[in-house]
């Protein structure tokens, strides 16, 4: 495997990151991970506009230009022979003397690009079978809309989750409101048939597969509502799934031990999936 460090492409085991990286220090940075299908980067452009407002909102510089950058991404898929799989990217304000206020206006970000292989098979069984997930308070800070690799929370989320023997881990708000996964999007299918889904100003991270599936469900004839949700609610529907570039669209099928629906994976979080992947077809 093949990694891209700060300008050089270095075999993997070998990639490392100077111990005064700001990364490493204060999780002074911000990262994309993006989903990859028969070699086409599903999403690159609405990852790449997030990355460009997260960098904004943290006052960090763009490494190296747009255009350098998707050039590294696709030479590092290249290189690491990806047909089907992901790559990762953080962006940290630099190297600098470990001081909490920013260094020197010409201190570099420090760039990572990484790229890995995923298996479809695992994925496909994960669809069919369908996933289980706990519900947790929320506890982050209220910049969850920056996707910043201060990930403390959701590492102790995603933990808990699996000791629970779960796969995911739902925030809930103090009025008992579904936020979002440790690292998804949550959405249900109500008692009318509508999908919904979290209001993005309210305190969750804008998905970019949640705004891809809004573009797909139309065409499928499905209404899409911006609504917060109860854990009540979620519960009581029909389907619940979550979304990311890594799962794309993954049924859950129970929520803190309780059947959700029939206790199988929905019909319509599987044609869903198929639209979105047709986008990569
Ligand atoms: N996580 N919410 C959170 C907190 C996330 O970390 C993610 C993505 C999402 C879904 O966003 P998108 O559809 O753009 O992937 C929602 C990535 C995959 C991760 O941390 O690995």
């Amino acid at each position: 495997r093949i990694a891209y460090v700060n300008g050089t492409y270095v075999r993997h085991a070998e990639a490392a990151i100077h111990v005064e990286d700001r990364g490493y220090q204060f999780a002074d940075g911000v990262y994309e991970v993006c989903e990859v299908r028969h070699r086409f980067i599903i999403d690159l452009n609405r990852h790449l506009d997030r990355l460009g407002r997260s960098l904004h909102e943290l006052a960090i510089g763009w490494p190296m230009s747009r255009a350098a950058l998707v050039h590294v991404i696709r030479e590092v898929l290249r290189r690491n022979r990806v047909r089907n799989g992901l790559f990762y990217l953080q962006v940290t304000r630099g190297v600098a003397r470990r001081d909490h206020v920013f260094p020197a206006a010409d201190t570099p970000p420090s760039i990572v690009v990484t790229a890995k292989r995923t298996d479809p098979g695992a994925i496909a069984r994960k669809n069919t079978e369908g996933i289980s997930a706990i519900t947790v308070p929320e506890n982050r800070w209220d910049r969850v809309d920056i996707k910043s690799i201060g990930l403390l929370p959701n590492v102790l989320a995603r933990q808990q989750a699996k000791e629970a023997g779960a796969q995911e881990a739902i925030f809930v708000d103090a009025d008992g409101m579904v936020k979002e996964g440790a690292a998804t999007n949550v959405w249900i299918v109500d008692r009318e048939g509508t999908l919904r889904t979290r209001p993005a100003e309210s305190g969750i991270l804008r998905g970019i597969t949640r705004t891809t599936l809004m573009d797909v469900a139309g065409p499928l004839g499905l209404t899409v509502e911006e609504s917060a949700f109860s854990v009540e609610e979620m519960l009581a529907a029909r389907e619940v799934f979550i979304t990311a570039a890594t799962s794309i669209c993954f049924p859950v099928i129970s929520v803190d031990g309780k059947t959700i629906g029939n206790g199988h994976p929905g019909s319509i979080a599987q044609n869903i999936r198929e639209a979105f992947f047709d986008i990569a077809e």
